[in-house]
């Protein structure tokens, strides 16, 4: 059997009890296929990372180390939020590497959209290959492989061209060859969640929006800038914070904030004041393949126009973009 291909018998996970059936089969897994040897994961905190993450150290504890690289390109609190779940609260071995300086100097100056995800990405890999370099008698790499991933590569196989680049991190150096650890690999993105709540993850974590691995690199439109990659994160958390506080949160599919590098005269205290423009993106989507557009409330809509225009310096304006997918993409980069 093509233990790649999820048998067509396998039940939909979709209640606490069928989650925690299947966790205790990975642990199982997991504990016959690494013994007493080593596991290494990269952990992004996203859904999938850590839900990997919280089975493999229920399953072998401080034989798994982590690594999260922090880009420079995370949304705010992102990266302390992972700290806190898993090295606080859940006690993993958790590396932490701040790589921002790394990252934004490679992207200075560049503004193709393709080229500042390629440069993600091999930064990312150059990253984690040195951390691995310097732990001994690692012998698998975690991952948070899910079913769809799975699909996606059969598709490529058969020659389909993508419109982006999505899949951000290519292999390892040759040196780093790990077997792999996949636990989730059959599951669709549903189920992990579902598996994720049983596994004691805090909310917040487990219904996350999707967050693309180049991170707000491809919302700070063309070549990064701090100042403008720091007014970005502030209006996005506000973002986040009117969306939460109003209850679309949970019911918008993503959303978030583009910064284009372009500037625009207005007034602040009397004086002109100029500023980039603040473009938000509200969709709904089942599969990123096509997206419709959410109807935010006015209401809520001059609130956080309001607040990202007081708040966040360097940003003189709030637009919405009402482009459904085609003929946009999600991301505008
Ligand atoms: P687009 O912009 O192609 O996005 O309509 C569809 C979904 O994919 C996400 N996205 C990415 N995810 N690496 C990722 O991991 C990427 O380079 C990337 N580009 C887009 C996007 O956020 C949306 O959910």
């Amino acid at each position: 059997m093509d233990n790649n291909r999820r048998p067509e018998d396998m039940a939909r996970i979709t209640t606490q009890e069928a989650a925690k059936k299947f966790i205790d089969e990975k642990i199982s897994e997991i504990r016959a296929q690494v013994g007493d040897k080593k596991v290494l994961l990269a952990l992004s905190g996203g859904v999938d990372s850590s839900v990997v993450a919280a089975i493999l150290i229920k399953a072998i504890g401080n034989q798994l180390t982590c690594v999260h690289v922090n880009h420079g390109l995370m949304r705010k609190n992102e990266s302390e939020n992972v700290i806190k779940v898993f090295k606080d609260e859940m006690n993993a071995n958790l590396i932490y590497v701040d790589a921002t300086d790394r990252f934004l100097s490679l992207l200075e100056n560049v503004s193709d959209p393709e080229r500042k995800r390629k440069i993600i990405g091999a930064e990312f890999i150059n990253v984690f290959a040195e951390e691995a370099r310097k732990l001994d008698n690692i012998s698998f790499l975690g991952q948070g492989t899910i079913y769809p991933d799975i699909l996606e590569s059969f598709k490529q196989a058969e020659g389909k061209q993508a419109v982006k680049s999505h899949h951000n991190v290519g292999g390892l150096p040759e040196d780093l060859k790990f077997e792999l650890v996949e636990p989730l690999k059959l599951l669709y993105k549903d189920e992990v969640r579902v598996v994720g709540e049983a596994l004691g993850l805090p909310r917040e974590m487990v219904y996350r929006q999707p967050f693309p691995g180049p991170g707000l690199g491809v919302r700070c439109l063309g070549a990064i800038t701090r100042d403008r990659l720091n007014a970005l994160r502030e209006a996005d958390a506000i973002l986040r914070e009117e969306f939460n506080r109003s209850g679309l949160g949970e019911k918008v599919w993503q959303y978030f904030i583009i910064v284009p590098d372009i500037k625009s005269v207005g007034v602040k205290d009397g004086s002109r004041y100029e500023g980039w423009p603040a473009i938000i993106r509200a969709v709904n989507t089942t599969d990123a393949i096509t997206a419709t557009i959410e109807e935010v409330p006015y209401e809520i809509l001059h609130r956080i126009t309001d607040r990202i225009t007081k708040e966040v310096e360097g940003i003189n304006r709030v637009l919405m973009d009402l482009t459904p997918k085609p003929v946009g993409t999600i991301e505008w980069e």
